[in-house]
């Protein structure tokens, strides 16, 4: 009997060749000036096989930096070098999203020659940012004024039109992990008097603007996804929302109104537990009139279950692409699977990235 999860499936107007989405994985190793490096290509090819690769978290502008070597999308050498990818996953015949991203709060003067990182309010998270010199406290933010919001939402504009030109298939708002987007919807993180804070509508205002910018670059929302983790406390050990359901059932009925493609969920805790007391994620996903990616700790059983009993579209999986480029193979026949080490994980060069073997070469 076919696995359906590893049988074609339709994604709006896209063909995919199985229901298994690489989940997007953060792995600096770009240069300063956030152009991927030449091997960014072979990792990703190397992964085409999976329906649809989501790209690691991508800067859309210097100011969304906060981590030291990852990727931007705001100059022509960025695009130039995510053209290579794209073009070697087309290659393959893999479909591609950019997931556009701001970091807000979560990021170090370091990465903005000593400017304070910006954010809704001028509340310090919790841990320590990742620069070039290792990791550092993180500092009190500068709360955004006002008429600097509208900017960031052209800078989302702009980025989104340079991920058009090279050559991805769509784009993935990245509005979940406690990032700038994040920061402005949840009443933990967002204390503004202005139109951009206080109630619900006014703490999604700038999410959904800069939902409308994307989706009028790509010609409606068919090919924009938009990732969310309301039961997600990490980075900064960020509270959750004093009403969960509430702002996040606001927010995701905006964003069905939106027509995007799909919703992508991070049910529980991003890597730590698929829990949630707060967070019914399965009755705020009902709410989404697309697609919905489902993520977290997926394993092949959870999600034939999950399908099933029509809970969700697609499966995304993060770090079992780490070490197994061909994860769909080995899901297939039920080969073992591979574990990258974290040193892995963040920084260093071709190795322990674009060097694991497929199954067949793995001996
Ligand atoms: C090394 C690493 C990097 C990650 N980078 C990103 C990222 O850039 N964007 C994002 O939305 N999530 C990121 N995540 C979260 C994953 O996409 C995913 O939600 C998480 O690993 C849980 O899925 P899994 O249990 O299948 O690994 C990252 C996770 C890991 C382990």
């Amino acid at each position: 009997m076919p696995n359906p999860i590893l049988e074609p499936v339709t994604l709006g107007d896209l063909r995919l060749a199985n229901r298994v989405v690489m989940a997007p994985l953060t792995r600096s190793r770009s240069g300063e000036d956030g152009v991927p490096p030449d091997f960014a290509a072979d990792y990703y090819a190397q992964r085409a096989e999976a329906g649809l690769i989501i790209s690691e978290a991508t800067n859309i502008s210097p100011q969304a930096r906060g981590y030291a070597m990852t990727p931007g999308i705001w100059s022509d050498p960025q695009v130039e070098a995510w053209q290579r990818v794209t073009r070697a996953v087309h290659r393959r015949d893999g479909r591609m999203f950019l997931q556009l991203w701001h970091t807000g709060r979560i990021s170090h003067p370091d990465l903005h020659g000593g400017a304070l990182p910006v954010a809704p309010s001028a509340i310090r998270p919790e841990g320590q940012a990742f620069t070039n010199d290792g990791l550092k406290d993180h500092v009190a933010p500068r709360a955004l004024e006002t008429d600097e919001i509208p900017r960031i939402v052209e800078d989302y504009r702009h980025a989104a039109a340079c991920a058009k030109a090279a050559g991805f298939d769509g784009v993935e708002i990245h509005s979940a992990n406690n990032y700038l987007l994040e920061q402005f919807i949840r009443d933990s993180t967002n204390r503004r008097t202005d139109r951009y804070g206080g109630a619900v509508l006014n703490r999604l205002r700038f999410p959904l603007e800069v939902v409308r910018a994307v989706t009028e670059v790509w010609g409606g929302g068919q090919r924009v996804g938009i990732r969310v983790s309301p039961a997600t406390t990490m980075p900064g050990s960020t509270p959750l929302d004093s009403s969960s359901m509430d702002t996040y059932g606001a927010y995701i009925d905006a964003l069905s109104q939106a027509g995007l493609l799909y919703m992508h969920g991070i049910e529980g805790v991003t890597q730590l537990t698929r829990e949630s007391p707060d967070v019914d994620f399965a009755s705020l996903r009902r709410r989404f009139s697309g697609a919905y990616i489902a993520n977290n700790q997926y394993t092949l059983d959870l999600a034939e279950q999950a399908l099933a009993r029509g809970d969700a579209d697609l499966f995304s999986f993060g770090r079992p692409f780490l070490a197994n480029p061909d994860l769909v193979a080995r899901l297939r026949t039920g080969a073992p699977l591979a574990e990258a080490p974290k040193q892995y994980w963040y920084g260093g060069g071709a190795v322990g990235y674009s060097d694991w073997p497929a199954m067949h070469a793995a001996g």
